[in-house]
């Protein structure tokens, strides 16, 4: 075969597997057999191989996979991806209704569509060519997974027709249809693989693997619902139609409503027909049609004022109660999982249930024996509701909670006012060691990406990390060969795995450049009991340093925004144990970030500067979250109670008297949001 010969017959292979994916994935009509499609599909592949100049970017071959991705690059969205306001009350849609004829003074049409329970994902086609898929992640940065979001058959890799812009955006949901995860959980039982809990989860496992050739076999579909940005049309639905003629799927549920009763119809139809669905959907999605009105009503913080999901309500079922499992978590906290007879409950099999705590346990009064009503809502994990008390069998004996830890016997604690009991062993009980140093390297803390769970166990197991420190000290002399064998997964061959030269060296690059990670980062590294992201972060707006934070009293602790008398306790008594301050030492040693940089945060202006702000209510305006980023962007401080420090306490409407006679006996200007605008004029 000639050049020209191949060429020729990359077009011809191409239109015909094209064809056959439509016959059998579009139509469910295929016309040839599953091997005479094989074998056209390999020639092609073959002469892409050959002839890599002619192979298209949306060639049918994207579609079966191939590239393993070893790691997910991690990509910033153009815009944003938010969440949505939601609601379980009819009422609440009715006020959103109300709400957004207030705001734009005129009457509204509203667009009503599913919510799909799936993976949310962005992509960007250039020219009409899909370039790029990207998760949520965080909403500001996701994980790029272009390679595994090309084998979705109804993802164009191409797009038809005309008047897309040149480049552009689209959002939509990844979902495992419900038969394709029973399908799916039937082969991984069979192979002795935990099953996965929902479509939804085996959506977001399936999109993260790095062999795309297997999720091109799990059937992945894809729904589009959104396009961010600039748009040659005047409303959403028109947006959605135009997608749909350039070869996106687009939900055929779609109705444009011009009044509340139309949006209630549609949920009453929904709610009943949902089941019927091929797919979960876990509500509707309530969207102002206009896109000039969507402008207008803009955005809060965290969602768009445009839009509201109803969300349906969980539904139940009953079964039996095994046992109870306790779990010891990251930082030491028991955590009790009920073990159920499996049982088929909106879609999934169920066969464990949260239980929250002790203080659970007994609310619930649970006996052994019990058939229990478990429900489910959002979240993965079930909840029991309550027991059937007229199926308790008689003298059933109550649950009692382990006195003792279970993995290193220590006995449990619990704080005063806390619901949770806890293993104080923090530095010799195994899961909270190796969580510790997870949590440590983790991404949103000191972000070591060439150190994993796994590497982390083998360094644990060979006594080279037991505390965080340990981490600068490594040398490549310890871990060059290390070795460690283990059963990937139970009933198959085992592993063994050593450290190479090359992962020693990426090991050690990637503990050296966390030592620039900034302060708020480290912070919520060290995994103090209840300093996550967010109270790290104010803690080191507040503080400043680590040296101030571990000279505050529990008063001024208590003084920084959202930090309350629990984690002002917690943050003491961190500071008060002998081998956290010795570990601090050495990280500080180690070069690590213990103070804010000023020029870290990017001020607007440092009008604010010195002062500090306490902010309640409800406001006209801005959201009361915009406020405060407002106060710190321009150089002044949150507060979470007013004390005889506080600067203004701006109030909103529905501020509680209680802070209003507060701040009248300190003497404390209080303010309105108009008047705190003004001090930024
Ligand atoms: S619109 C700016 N429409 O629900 C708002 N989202 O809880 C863009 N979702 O992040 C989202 N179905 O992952 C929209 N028909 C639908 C949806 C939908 C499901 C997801 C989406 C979003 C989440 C919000």
């Amino acid at each position: 075969m000639n050049r020209e010969e191949a060429r020729e017959r990359i077009g011809q292979l191409t239109e015909a597997v094209n064809f056959h994916n439509r016959n059998y994935y579009e139509l469910s009509r295929p016309v040839i057999s599953d091997y005479d499609f094989d074998r056209l599909l390999e020639e092609l592949i073959r002469l892409e191989k050959e002839y890599p100049e002619f192979s298209d970017p949306a060639s049918p071959t994207q579609r079966v996979g191939g590239g393993i991705t070893k790691e997910f690059q991690q990509v910033r969205h153009t815009y944003p991806m938010l969440s949505l306001g939601n609601t379980y009350s009819v009422e609440e849609v009715r006020e959103f209704g109300e709400r957004i004829y207030k705001l734009l003074g005129e009457e509204t049409e509203y667009v009503c569509e599913l919510k799909f329970d799936g993976v949310a994902i962005g992509l960007t086609y250039r020219d009409g060519i899909l370039v790029q898929a990207v998760t949520r992640g965080d909403g500001v940065q996701g994980d790029d997974v272009t390679t595994n979001v090309r084998t979705i058959q109804t993802v164009p890799l191409r797009l038809k027709g005309r008047g897309y812009p040149s480049e552009f955006e689209i959002r939509g949901e990844i979902l495992l249809p419900r038969k394709s995860f029973e399908r799916l959980n039937k082969q991984r039982m069979d192979e002795e693989e935990e099953p996965f809990a929902n479509p939804r989860n085996a959506a977001s496992g399936s999109l993260k693997m790095q062999d795309s050739k297997e999720v091109a076999r799990r059937r992945l579909d894809c729904y589009l619902y959104y396009l961010p940005g600039e748009l040659p049309f005047p409303t959403h639905y028109e947006c959605l139609m135009a997608a749909k003629d350039w070869g996106f799927q687009v939900s055929d549920y779609i109705v444009k409503c011009r009044d509340i009763e139309g949006i209630f119809e549609f949920i009453d139809t929904m709610n009943l027909s949902r089941h019927e669905l091929p797919f979960d959907i876990d509500g509707i999605v309530i969207k102002v049609n206009s896109l000039k009105q969507q402008q207008q009503l803009g955005y809060t913080a965290k969602s768009p004022r445009w839009a509201i999901a109803y969300k349906f309500k969980a539904e139940r079922v009953r079964t039996k109660l095994l046992s109870i499992d306790f779990q010891v978590g990251r930082t030491g906290t028991v955590t009790p999982v009920a073990n159920l007879q499996p049982v088929p409950l909106a879609g999934t099999v169920v066969k464990r249930a949260t239980l929250h705590n002790a203080d659970n346990i007994a609310a619930l009064d649970l006996r052994k024996g019990d058939t229990v009503y478990v429900e489910k809502g959002g979240e993965i994990i079930p909840k029991i509701i309550e027991a059937d008390l007229s199926l308790r069998p008689e003298g059933a004996e109550p649950f009692m909670f382990i006195t003792n830890c279970p993995e290193c016997g220590t006995p449990l604690v619990r704080n005063e006012g806390e619901a949770a009991f806890f293993c104080p062993n923090e530095s010799g009980c195994p899961p909270q060691i190796k969580g510790k140093l997870e949590h440590f390297i983790s991404r949103k803390a000191m972000n070591i990406e060439s150190l994993g769970e796994g590497k982390i166990q083998m360094l644990y197991d060979n006594g080279l990390v037991k505390n965080v420190a340990d981490f600068y000290d490594l040398k490549a002399e310890q871990l060059l060969g290390l070795e460690k064998t283990y059963d990937a997964t139970e009933g198959k061959k085992e592993k063994k795995v050593s450290f190479r030269e090359k992962s020693v060296e990426n090991i050690l690059k990637g503990v050296e450049q966390s030592r620039i990670v900034n302060f708020e980062r480290v912070l919520y590294a060290l995994g103090i009991r209840f300093a996550g992201e967010t109270v790290a972060k104010k803690l080191a707006d507040h503080f400043g340093s680590i040296d101030q934070l571990m000279k505050a009293t529990f008063e001024e602790l208590k003084e920084a925004e959202e930090i309350g008398e629990k984690i002002a306790q917690s943050i003491l008594d961190y500071f008060q144990d002998p081998k956290n301050l010795e570990i601090l030492g050495r990280l500080k040693t180690a070069g690590l970030q213990f103070e804010i940089m000023e020029d870290q945060r990017m001020l607007k202006s440092d009008k604010l500067k010195g002062m500090i702000f306490v902010v309640s209510g409800t406001f006209q305006q801005y959201s009361r979250e915009e406020i405060k980023k407002e106060i710190e962007d321009n150089g002044g401080k949150n507060a979470g109670s007013i004390s005889s420090k506080t600067t203004y306490v701006v109030a909103g409407d529905k501020m509680g008297p209680e802070k209003l006679k507060k701040a009248r006996s300190l003497n404390v200007a209080v303010i309105s949001e108009q008047e705190f605008l003004d001090l930024l004029k």
